[in-house]
């Protein structure tokens, strides 16, 4: 397994719910070393461009309109293999098919507030990151 990098994002529902900490010790106790974090709240603009992707889908509006709804935490998590790793304790992005144990399963309400988000791919991971965090601000150990 490589060394890899991944972005997480707390989504505004866990932050609300104050389960920021029991999220990142999942994290950790998988072996994922937090290298960069921050608390901020994304601007619209911000948001439309971090989905992009996502932009002719019919959910896209929703997907905005929460993203933005208040604060988020943004994490840079590495390790081995840490993009699957991240994937694995997040679970299913609906929370309804997530399995039990996971992130998702344990603080997500629904497909929008589903508490989470991580990179799906090395590819996109490297463009997630270099979007909140400069190479200069990612402490890696
Ligand atoms: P995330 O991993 O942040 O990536 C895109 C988000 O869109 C996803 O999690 C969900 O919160 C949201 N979303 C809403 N509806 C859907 C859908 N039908 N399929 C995939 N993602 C969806």
């Amino acid at each position: 397994m490589a060394l890899e990098r991944t972005l997480s994002i707390i989504k505004p529902d866990a932050v609300a719910k104050n389960v920021v900490g029991q999220i990142l010790s999942r994290f950790e106790g998988a072996g994922l070393k937090i290298v960069a974090t921050k608390l901020t709240q994304l601007s619209r603009g911000e948001a439309e461009k971090f989905y992009g992707v996502h932009a002719a889908r019919p959910f896209f509006k929703d997907l905005v309109d929460f993203m933005i709804s208040g604060p988020v935490v943004v994490s840079v998590l590495e390790g081995e293999g840490a993009i699957a790793k991240n994937r694995d304790l997040m679970g299913a992005t609906d929370p309804k098919k997530a399995e039990k144990g996971t992130i998702r399963a344990d603080f997500a309400d629904s497909i929008d507030a589903n508490a989470v988000h991580g990179s799906d791919a090395a590819e996109t991971a490297a463009v997630e990151i270099a979007f909140f965090f400069p190479e200069a601000h990612i402490y890696s150990r």
